[in-house]
Order: structure tokens, then C-alpha cells, then sequence
């Protein structure tokens, strides 16, 4: 049972409105030149002519000013169409007026003009003032902006802002009227004039304006059963159906379907067709069969009684029938048309009522002697009861006449109940989300760029396979630039996700939660701060009347706002039935009152978590509450503990997710800077390693310098360790160098042990990839000395890294076996700690030590490898696994040829897409050297040259020997000694250059 809030009693809440401001030009002139008592009669009379008016289109009466009327339309009760019902009583206060103005001509001396400004915006809504004066009110900037637009407007015209226009111009006829200041704005409105409502309405659905029709998706079986009904109705049986489902999920659409395809298949010929469509502000008393009969007997709106009846006549003969037949329907038409006319004081309602039906039927009857009849009614649920009945005896009364009478409303309508007629109900249920992407992408075609999967299941999630709302988003995302016309294509320029409710489906969402009774209204509220999915046990420990919840609960489920999750409500866990509904609700609170049952939640939670949750979900809504409530600080600490807790399981998105979001809480709270830190550094080691080094960088260079002046000398040494790493991955190893030489410079001797260690350790690393063993040796031993007796998880991670840069040191200068056993002592240590992006190092280092001696092994280490990549999601690691592993498969040629080939490209793919130049150049020797195997000259070529150039920027031996040796041989093989030979020479000159053995390079290539 709907309820109608009459603004008192209702809490304050925040919505979109359109506002109305109407006043009398010259109001101050007439007033004093008048006696008083005349001023006071006219305005009496003035304001109950406005206040019909609003009251006509359901808009709210504010309040009354001077000669003013302030009037609100969709508060309290907001409706699907608020901007159009405010341009209408405008129009009409308009019309009015000059009646008035009329009227009044003589006592007032001269005639009045009324002028009105309408803007919609936001408002917070409710009453204002104590207890006893409360009345209701809205408050907010769109109530000055209507006002500076009322203002402006020259007598006898109604001002309207942009954002009215725009969500009325399918009704309503504008022009442009220029742009207004607004004090102490700097952007201007943009204004346009009402000229009148348009004689041929457009629709408020579909993106035509845009360019954009989308083809039916997903109803072909509804169209199936239309089709069915409609050839029984034409084989004698009378049809009622009614197309049911809320608001946008397709009646109209598919019933438009219906009609081309009866028309493509030649059907419709033989059939008389009657369409009748309710009005938003309901029918008067028989005015649906009024529509239907004007409709038949092309009887215009302006036309006298006399002529209505005049057309009846003539209608009725045309179809065969009878003088005495238009006579006894004559003295109703009145009534059916709501025209004044003769009356009839003598008759019973009941009679009167008898007597329409009989002239309903009569009517219909006629027209089925001639050909069958489809009568359409469309939005039934605003249809009057009068004609709802009439149809109902109707079609029973001509059940076995080729009569179909079909019917659309949304679920809360009821249809005429047939007792006698075929009676059929086609329910409407959402698209599925494969439609809903069907459609999203029968609308756009093809768009510039990879955008549409991501566009399609945004819109999937958001619109809740409501066609309508997904016409809503897109028409949002472009107003908002999102999606923009490239050409004849378009592209998508920014994340969806920036995206609130369309302004256009804000009334139409709103108005399902304002017709509901307070408590449920209340407890909605309240359940959409915990979330789009909630869990009954914690709503009821927040929710304001608990006791209750039950009753509630089972309102919004009927009302179709919530459902339960999974069956028979096991687990007491529920959703909004629409992400969009949830949105709606959410954001009609104050922001007070949220913040407030943020608070709320989040205490409930923290007594039903314990004082140490340990559950990543239980963090995480911590997390999400506590930063929205007062208590921002609490909030960014659990924030911070659920980011730790998905790193430390390798959810780097999440985790990065949650860093970013609590550093977006701590900013919103200013916190202490030192809090800050770790978290900046933290979020910024997860982006490098996620491959967005421009990020880390900038991230880590801010944390640096902040922490450096500071005077964190440890800390600033830490980050300029890391800067030099990111650098050295973009190939910049002279920029890696600097930074770790300044991290030392830093700590100094006395500074961190480990952080010195860490530093030892990356130098040798450094000078092991620019071809000096023995630095490196010296660099990694220096390292495990700084750092012997520590044994936390710090030094651990120093130690493994430190015993690979040995390792691999060790191993180009020939002692193999002593290297493998560093490395494995490395993987080992790593593995123990958890440390497994060291230990990543190590499977990549041992893959390649191994891949000569014995490659079957290799290919298990750099699998195992792999997978603890990836389990890390260190992508860097990954594709030196993968150009390892290619190798491998080469040593092994029965596999060459397609995991070879297929690892190396996954190496050289993944390098390409994150810029890791310094790496690049090895799975491109790779790849030229498997091309090379298989006699394919020119890709070879092609290989070793991209690979050349990269290594001669670099300089590394490692990386320079295997391009010349590559390209010596080459030309070799296509008969070139002349280049063979000095490519020869080049490679030996490295060799000698790095005082290694070619067989060193040939043997052991790349490690690092
Ligand atoms: N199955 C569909 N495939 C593609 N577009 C659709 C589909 N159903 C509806 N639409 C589009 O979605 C919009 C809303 O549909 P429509 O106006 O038919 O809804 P409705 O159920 O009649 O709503 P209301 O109750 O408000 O009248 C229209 O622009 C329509 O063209
Ligand atoms: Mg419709």
C-alpha cells in the first residue's frame, strides 16, 4: 500500500529535486497603489490558484513569499518525471494567471503577469525549526539558482536552467535564452525559455539522440507468446495479456516489436487497432476509454459535446450501424469524453455505470462485426479503476470475438481479471548478463580501442538487466565524456566507475523508496550502509527499531528493493535487487546521519571481531566503515592491516587496492606524515612489482625525500636501494649505481647493518651484470659478513640475495659446482623465510646453471620457478623464467620448435608491455637463436639486431657476445664471410674485454 508522506514526521534526507519559483511581475507597484484589504483578496486568490496547480502535478507548496510561490517537485515523494510535471505547471500557472489577470482587470486597474524560474538539483530535504514551527522545507544552492532564474525571467515567461532542460525536452519545446551569472559563481548556468509542450511528444527512453539504437536482446520467447495470442485471438477467442515488470525492463519496447513484426509478416492488415497510454498523473474517471474513443471516432480534445456526438454518429453509421444506436450512447458520452454536458440528476450510479458499459460494449461490437480488434492500453498502473473495469466487462461479455486486449503495467497495477476471456501474464524478468552486454555492444559496434569488455561489465553489474538503466549509464558515461564519439566509432577516455546515479533515473529510483511506510524506509536506509549485500544479524544490531526489522524486511522484499541470498533465506543474507537502488538510497542520507551508522557498523563489527580480526574480510569492512565514519584514522589502520594481509598472501591488486584507498582516508583526515610513510612505500613495492614502475618511482622519490629530511637515514637509504632497482630494470644501470652508491653514502659506516648489507649486496649484483667476477665476489662476501648474526626476516632476505650474486659470480668464472651450491643455499633460505621473490631469483639463476648439464632438470627448476612468480605476481621474474625456460626446451630439440618458441614470446610479450629494456634483449636472442636452428634466416636477423641494440646500450658481455657470436654465424650460413669475421672479432674483443673465456658466455648465458 503505497504511502504518501506528507513531508511531516520524515526525516531530513539529501535528493534531487526540481524547483519552482513563480512570482507576479510588478507585484510592489500594484501593492502600493491598492488598498490593502484588495491586495490581500487578489493574493488570496492568486495563491490558491498556484497551489492547485502545484498540487495538480503533485509537486509540494513550499512556502509562499510576498507574491511568490516556492514549489518543490520530488520532495517529499519524488516521481519518475518531477522536471517535466515542474514545466507543466508552469505552463499551466501561466495560462491560469492570465485567467486570473482577467478576472481582476477591473479592481486591480491594469493586468498581472506571472513569470517563473525552474532549476533541478540537490537538496537537502525536511523540516526545519523546532518541534512545534517545523515545517518542511529544502535547502540548498538549486533553490538560489531558481530564484536568480526567476529573476531573469521577463513577465509572461518561464526560465529554465540546462539541467531541466535537458531531462524535459521530450515533452516540452525550448529556445536558447543565453547564460546567467550566479553571485560568487565563476562557471554560468546555461538558460533556456519554455515555449509550450510539444504537439508530438518524443520518448524519454532510447539513446537516438546520441546516435545509438540497440537491436532486442533476449525476448524472443515473450515475442513468441505475443505472436500465439494474437492468432488466438484471431481465430475467435478473446485475449487478455498483460505485459508486466518494473519500470524500463521492455514492455513498450517489445510490444513495439510485436507491432513490426505483425506488420512485417502482412498480419496486421484485416486488424482494427486502438492505443491508449496512461498518464504519469493518473485518469480521470473512464479516462482510458475516453482516450480509445476519441482515438476510434477522431474526436480531438477541443471539440464541443455536439460535435463529439456529431462524429459518433457518423462513425457508427460508417460501420453499418443504426441512428438509434449513436442516440443511446449519446447521453454518456459526456461522462466517457469528461466533457460538461446535459446531466442527469435523476440517475443512479449504478445505473449511469450500466449504461457506459453497455456503451462500451456496443461500440466494440460494432467494430468486431467488421474486423478483429487489438486494443492496446499501455502504463496501466496509472489507469482509472472506471476503465479498468469497463474493459474487464467488456471482454467477457465478447469472449468469443476476435477481440485482444493488451496490457502493460509494472507489477504493482492490477489487471482487469477476466472470468470469461482467455487470460494470459508475461512477466518481464531482467536480461541476463550476457544480454545486457548483447546490448551494450549492439550499441556501440565496434569501439576504438580494448574499452568495450570492460564497458559491458560495468553496465552488467550496475544496470541489473534493466534495459532502461543501461541506457541511462551510457547516456551518463557520454554527458559525462567517459565515452566519447572517435569518428564513427567510439572510445571509452576514462574508468567507468566515475559514474553516480544518472540524474535521469534519480526520481524514478527514489520514488519506489518514498512510497514505502517509515520504518521500512528507515530500515532500507540503514542496510545500505552496510552494503549492496548485507547481513541481517548486523542490521538488526544497528537498525534504529530492531524489534521491527522482521516486518520490514518483508516490505522491501515485496516491494522488490531487496532479495534474499540463496534459498530460504538460509544465512539471514540479503541484496539490493539493484546496485543503482542501492545507490539511490545511500546517497539520500545525510551525510551526518551516515557517518553516523558508519560509526555504528563499524562498532558492531569490531564486538562481533574481536579486539584482533584476523579475517581479511573482517579488516576489510573495518576498514570501509571506520574511514567513513568521524573516526578516519581507525579506519585507515585496518585499511592498512587488510592491505598487509593480502600482500603477505600475494593479492597484490587487492592489496594495492587497499593501500591506495587508505591513504586516500589518511589524506582525508590529515594524519600524522609518519603514517603515512609506510604505507606510500609499502603500496609502491607492490606496483613494481605489478610492472607500473612510473608509479613506484614517483611514489618511492616522495617517500624518499620526505623521510631523508626527515633525517631517517636507514629509511632514505632503503628507498634510494629500491629507486636504483626500479632504474636498473628501465636498463638506466649507471642511474642504479648512483642510487646505491648514495644509499651508502647515506648510512655511512656506523648506519643500518642490514641496509648497508642490502646495499653490498645490489652493488655486486651491479658489478657482476657489467662483466667484474671478481668485484662481485668481494661485493657479496662483504655483505654476508656485515650481516652474520642477524637472523630476522630482514637479514634473511639480504642473505639469499647475497648468496645468489655469488653464485652467479662463482659460476662465470668457472666454478660451477661451488655456485650451485650457493644458489641452492639461497632457494633454500628463501623458501624457509617465505622470501619467494628471492627465491625466484634463485630458481632462474639455477634453471640457467642447470640448463647445459642436465636440462631436463632445468625445465623443472624454471617451472617451479614459475609458478612461484606467479604466485608472487612478480611479472619480471616471470618472463626471465620464461626466456630461461626456452632455452631449455632447445636444449631438448624434440621440444624446440613449439614450447621453445611459445616460452620465448611470452618472455619478449611480457618485457615489451613493461618496459623492461633491460631484459628485453634476452628472450630475443633466444628467439634468434631458435629461428636460427630452424634455418629461418631472416627472423633471425631480425631477432639479433633488435637484441644488438639493446645490449650495445647496456654494454653487458653477457648480453653483446651472444649477439655477435649470433650474427657471425649467420652470415656465415648466408654466405657472407666478410661480416662473419667481424663479427668475430667483436666478440672475442668482449670476451677479452671481461677477461672470461668465450665458452663462459656460451655455456652459461644470462643470469642474474
Ligand atoms: N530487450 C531489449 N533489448 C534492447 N533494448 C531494450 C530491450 N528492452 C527495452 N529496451 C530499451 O530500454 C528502454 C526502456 O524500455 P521500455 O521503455 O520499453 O520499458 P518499459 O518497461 O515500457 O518501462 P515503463 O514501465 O517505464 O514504461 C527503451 O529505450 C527500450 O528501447
Ligand atoms: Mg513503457
Amino acid at each position: 500500500m503505497p504511502v504518501k508522506p506528507d513531508g511531516a514526521g520524515q526525516e531530513a534526507d539529501r535528493r534531487q529535486v526540481t524547483v519552482l519559483f513563480a512570482d507576479l511581475s510588478g507585484f510592489t507597484s500594484l501593492a502600493e497603489r491598492l488598498d490593502p484589504e484588495e491586495v490581500r483578496a487578489f493574493q488570496n486568490a492568486l495563491f490558491e490558484t498556484l497551489a492547485q496547480t502545484i498540487t495538480r502535478y503533485d509537486g509540494f507548496v513550499e512556502k509562499f513569499v510576498g507574491d511568490a510561490v516556492l514549489a518543490v517537485f520530488g520532495a517529499p515523494v519524488a516521481h519518475e518525471d518531477d522536471p517535466a510535471r515542474a514545466c507543466d505547471a508552469a505552463l499551466d500557472m501561466l495560462e491560469r494567471g492570465a485567467a486570473l489577470s482577467e478576472k481582476w482587470a477591473a479592481r486591480l486597474g491594469r493586468p498581472v503577469t506571472l513569470h517563473v524560474g525552474i532549476h533541478t538539483g540537490p537538496v537537502v530535504a525536511g523540516n526545519l525549526g523546532g518541534a512545534a514551527g517545523a515545517a518542511y522545507a529544502v535547502t540548498g544552492d538549486t533553490v538560489n539558482t531558481a530564484a536568480r532564474l526567476l529573476a531573469a525571467a521577463a513577465p509572461g515567461t518561464i526560465l529554465v536552467s540546462e539541467a531541466t532542460q535537458v531531462l524535459a525536452r521530450y515533452r516540452f519545446a525550448f529556445e536558447p535564452a543565453g547564460e546567467l551569472a550566479l553571485r560568487g559563481k565563476t562557471e554560468l548556468v546555461i538558460v533556456h525559455r519554455l515555449l509550450g509542450a510539444l504537439a508530438e511528444p518524443g520518448s524519454a527512453r532510447g539513446l537516438a539522440a546520441l546516435g545509438l539504437a540497440g537491436p532486442l536482446v533476449g525476448r524472443a520467447d515473450e515475442l513468441d507468446q505475443l505472436m500465439a495470442a494474437f492468432d488466438r485471438m484471431q481465430r475467435g477467442r478473446a485475449q487478455v495479456v498483460s505485459l508486466v515488470g518494473e519500470a524500463g525492463t521492455g514492455k513498450s519496447r517489445l510490444i513495439a516489436e510485436f507491432f513490426t513484426r505483425l506488420e512485417a509478416d502482412g498480419r496486421l492488415a484485416g486488424t482494427a487497432v486502438r492505443r491508449a497510454v496512461c498518464s504519469s498523473l493518473g485518469e480521470p474517471t473512464y479516462g482510458v476509454f475516453g482516450a480509445l474513443f476519441r482515438e476510434a471516432y477522431q474526436v480531438d480534445p477541443a471539440d464541443s459535446l455536439d460535435v463529439a456526438r456529431g462524429k459518433l454518429a457518423a462513425g457508427l453509421r460508417a460501420l453499418g450501424g443504426r441512428d438509434q444506436e449513436a442516440e443511446a450512447i449519446a447521453p454518456v458520452l459526456s461522462y466517457v469524453l469528461g466533457l460538461e454536458g446535459e446531466t442527469h440528476p435523476d440517475v443512479e450510479p449504478e445505473q449511469l455505470q450500466r449504461q457506459i458499459v453497455l456503451a462500451g460494449r456496443a461500440l466494440v461490437e460494432r467494430r468486431l462485426e467488421q474486423q478483429p480488434l487489438l486494443i492496446l492500453v499501455e502504463d496501466l498502473h496509472w489507469a482509472d479503476a472506471a476503465s479498468v473495469d469497463l474493459m474487464r466487462h467488456v471482454v467477457d461479455q465478447l469472449a468469443d470475438r476476435p477481440l485482444m486486449l493488451l496490457l502493460s503495467h509494472r507489477p504493482d497495477a492490477r489487471p482487469p481479471l477476466a472470468a470469461r476471456a482467455a487470460q494470459s501474464v508475461i512477466r518481464l524478468a531482467p536480461l541476463s548478463a550476457d544480454d545486457t552486454r548483447a546490448l551494450v555492444a549492439g550499441l556501440f559496434g565496434a569501439p576504438v580501442g580494448d574499452a568495450l569488455g570492460k564497458l559491458k561489465d560495468f553496465v552488467a553489474t550496475r544496470a541489473g538487466g534493466n534495459p532502461f538503466f543501461v541506457e541511462e549509464l551510457l547516456r551518463s558515461l557520454v554527458s559525462k565524456g567517459v565515452l566519447v564519439r572517435q569518428g564513427d566509432r567510439w572510445a571509452c577516455t576514462a574508468a567507468c566507475e566515475a559514474v553516480d546515479v544518472p540524474p535521469t533515473l534519480h526520481g524514478l529510483l527514489l520514488s519506489r523508496v518514498d512510497r514505502l511506510p517509515a520504518d521500512a524506509r528507515r530500515l532500507l536506509q540503514e542496510a545500505a550502509v552496510l552494503g549492496a549485500v548485507f547481513d541481517e544479524a548486523l542490521l538488526r544490531s544497528v537498525a534504529t527499531g530492531a524489534g521491527a526489522a522482521e516486518a520490514a524486511l518483508e516490505q522491501l522484499i515485496a516491494a522488490d528493493l531487496i532479495q534474499p541470498l540463496g534459498q530460504w533465506r538460509e544465512g539471514g543474507r540479503y541484496r539490493f535487487t539493484h546496485a543503482l537502488v542501492h545507490e539511490v538510497v545511500y546517497q539520500n542520507l545525510l551525510v551526518s546521519r551516515r557517518t553516523e551508522l558508519h560509526e555504528r557498523v563499524g562498532r558492531a563489527l569490531e564486538r562481533a571481531a574481536g579486539p584482533h580480526p584476523e579475517r581479511l574480510s573482517d579488516l576489510e569492512a573495518l576498514g570501509h566503515h571506520w574511514s567513513l565514519s568521524a573516526d578516519k584514522p581507525r579506519g585507515a589502520r585496518y585499511l592498512l592491516a587488510a592491505g598487509d594481509w593480502a600482500r603477505a598472501v600475494y593479492a597484490n591488486d587487492d592489496a594495492i587496492r587497499h593501500y591506495e584507498r587508505a591513504l586516500r582516508t589518511l589524506a582525508g583526515c590529515q594524519a600524522g606524515e609518519a603514517e603515512t610513510w609506510g604505507a606510500r612505500e609499502r603500496l609502491a613495492d607492490l606496483l613494481g612489482l605489478t610492472g607500473r614502475r612510473a608509479e613506484a618511482l614517483a611514489r618511492y622519490e616522495a617517500v624518499r625525500a620526505e623521510i631523508e629530511s626527515a633525517g631517517d637515514r636507514a629509511g632514505a637509504a632503503r628507498l634510494h636501494r629500491k629507486i636504483g632497482g626500479l632504474h636498473w630494470e628501465a636498463g638506466d644501470r649507471e642511474r642504479a649505481g648512483a642510487c646505491f652508491a648514495s644509499g651508502l653514502e647515506l648510512l655511512g659506516d656506523d648506519g643500518n647493518p642490514i641496509e648497508r648489507a642490502h646495499l653490498f649486496q645490489e652493488m655486486g649484483r651491479l658489478a657482476f651484470r657489467a662483466g667484474d667476477n671478481a668485484a662481485a665476489i668481494g661485493w657479496a662476501e662483504r655483505a654476508l659478513a656485515e650481516a652474520a648474526s642477524e637472523e630476522h626476516r630482514e637479514a634473511a632476505a639480504m642473505r639469499a640475495q647475497a648468496y645468489n650474486t655469488l653464485g652467479v659470480a662463482l659460476a662465470r668464472t668457472g666454478r660451477l659446482a661451488e655456485a650451485v651450491d650457493q644458489i641452492e643455499q639461497s632457494i633454500r633460505l628463501a623458501e624457509a623465510r617465505d622470501l619467494l621473490q628471492a627465491a625466484c631469483r634463485g630458481y632462474t639463476n639455477l634453471g640457467v646453471l642447470y640448463s647445459s648439464l642436465d636440462p631436463r632438470r632445468s625445465i623443472e627448476t624454471c617451472l617451479r620457478g614459475l609458478e612461484t612468480a606467479k604466485k608472487v605476481g612478480d611479472l619480471g621474474f616471470q618472463s626471465r623464467l620464461y626466456a630461461n625456460l626456452a632455452v631449455a626446451y632447445c636444449a631438448l630439440t624434440d621440444r624446440c620448435e613449439a614450447e621453445g618458441v611459445e616460452a620465448a614470446q611470452a618472455a619478449i610479450d611480457l618485457d615489451r608491455r613493461l618496459g623492461l629494456l633491460d631484459h628485453l634483449a634476452v628472450p630475443l636472442i633466444v628467439l634468434g637463436q631458435i629461428h636460427q636452428c630452424h634455418g629461418e634466416h631472416t627472423q633471425a636477423f631480425a631477432m639479433y639486431e633488435e637484441a644488438l641494440g639493446l645490449a650495445e646500450q647496456v654494454g653487458e658481455p653477457q648480453l653483446l657476445f651472444p649477439c655477435y657470436d649470433g650474427l657471425a654465424t649467420l652470415y656465415l650460413d648466408t654466405g657472407n664471410p666478410a661480416m662473419a669475421e667481424a663479427y668475430l672479432a667483436k666478440a672475442q674483443e668482449v670476451c677479452e674485454r671481461a677477461g672470461v673465456e668465450p665458452d663462459a658466455l656460451m655455456v652459461l648465458p644470462f643470469l642474474c
